[in-house]
């Protein structure tokens, strides 16, 4: 019977979206092009675009790009934006002269760049009509939740905790997304101040949250191979969400030395930090992320915070992705990173789900 419903768990998630099989891509702001999406959706998964760093014409372009490909679900994603940051010039100063030593001098105006309109973007995600709007690091709120269900678009909350489960679903959404502490990329925590607190791994939380609430759940983190897969299902999963496990084919195109170090990390050697963009984000732990969190340089100054750190590492950022150096790379990966494949991303999907099926059905 157990068997039975954790297929028709599946299979309902995958009706309500007319998708083939129960995998979601993960939105990842700056390493999600169309062609991944496409990828994804044309194995019968769900394609998905992170918006956080895109203005509106560009998510209404991300949007055509895929419909041109596909007529697959997709979900456009965007960040629940913090409180605005205590700025500290003379701190900012100190975090400056550091990331001069490791990359060229920092501009002082730097920590002043603004970030793209949140509620432009909100307008933008609503305008393109996809199947689903989510969020992370917090909720929409009533009045934008409201008009996605007028529209017929269902809101994925991601969550990191039972409680931020509870919140999510209080406030309306369709399906939580639970984010274990091994997940590749930013951390969702609701409270940027508690991100390291609550680290979760998806085996505690994943059941936890499915007691909890009565919608759908999509596990995601460490979902590295049909292993991890099957063993989502079992504990209550509607469907998975893959990060990393997307990034070294082809169409994530991102830069080779990080797909490489994606090819060779234990659990042991992604590490979260909040050096690259001052929220707590799970890396590959180069050289910089090491000293810059104070593990191998007792005298880095403590990050500032979200967004003027990523501001203040942009040109670090920029010269390692020029260079090709890996440990000055912003290189997000979760702690599952070595089993990604270096193959199409159809492939990998399709592969996953064809394997856990046979794990999950037992002969
Ligand atoms: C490069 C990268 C960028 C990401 N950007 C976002 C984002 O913009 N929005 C979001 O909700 N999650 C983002 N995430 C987190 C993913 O949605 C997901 O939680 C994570 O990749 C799952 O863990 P895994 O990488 O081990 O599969 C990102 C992850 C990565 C690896």
């Amino acid at each position: 019977v157990a068997h039975r419903q954790l297929f028709q768990r599946a299979e309902n998630f995958c009706q309500r979206y007319n998708l083939q099989i129960p995998v979601v891509m993960a939105p990842m702001a700056g390493a999600c092009p169309p062609a991944l999406a496409t990828a994804v959706c044309q194995a019968g998964g769900m394609g998905a675009c992170g918006t956080l760093l895109m203005n509106s014409a560009a998510i209404g372009d991300w949007a055509a790009g895929v419909r041109a490909q596909t007529n697959g679900a997709f979900q456009l994603n965007n960040w629940i934006p913090d409180p605005p940051p205590d700025r500290n010039a003379q701190h900012e100063s100190s975090v400056r002269d550091y990331l001069g030593l490791w990359g060229p001098e920092v501009d002082p105006a730097a920590g002043n760049k603004a970030t793209p309109n949140f509620a432009a973007q909100c307008e933008a995600m609503l305008d393109a009509r996809p199947n689903v709007i989510s969020s992370i690091m917090g909720l929409y709120d009533d009045d934008y939740v409201g008009r996605m269900k007028a529209a017929g678009i269902d809101w994925y909350a991601t969550v990191t905790t039972v409680a931020e489960a509870r919140a999510a679903v209080d406030a309306g959404a369709d399906v939580v997304v639970v984010q274990g502490m091994e997940a590749g990329g930013h951390r969702g925590a609701f409270n940027a101040d508690e991100a390291a607190l609550r680290l979760a791994g998806l085996f505690s939380l994943l059941p936890a949250v499915v007691d909890a609430v009565d919608v759908p759940v999509i596990a995601t983190g460490g979902i590295g191979d049909a292993r991890g897969v099957a063993a989502a299902m079992i504990l209550g999963a509607s469907a998975v969400q893959l990060g990393t496990a997307l990034l070294r084919s082809p169409e994530a195109a991102i830069p080779a030395p990080w797909a490489d170090a994606i090819a060779t990390a234990n659990p042991e050697d992604t590490l979260a930090t909040r050096a690259f963009s001052g929220r707590l984000g799970r890396s590959i732990a180069g050289e910089y992320a090491m000293a810059a969190s104070g593990y191998t340089d007792v005298t880095a100054p403590e990050p500032a915070p979200y967004p003027v750190q990523r501001n203040l590492t942009a040109a670090m950022r920029a010269q390692a992705v020029a260079e090709g150096d890996i440990n000055r790379m912003q290189a997000w990966a979760g702690q599952s990173a070595r089993m990604a494949e270096a193959k199409p991303a159809a492939n990998i999907v399709s592969d996953l789900w064809r394997d856990a099926q046979v794990l999950l059905a037992g002969d």
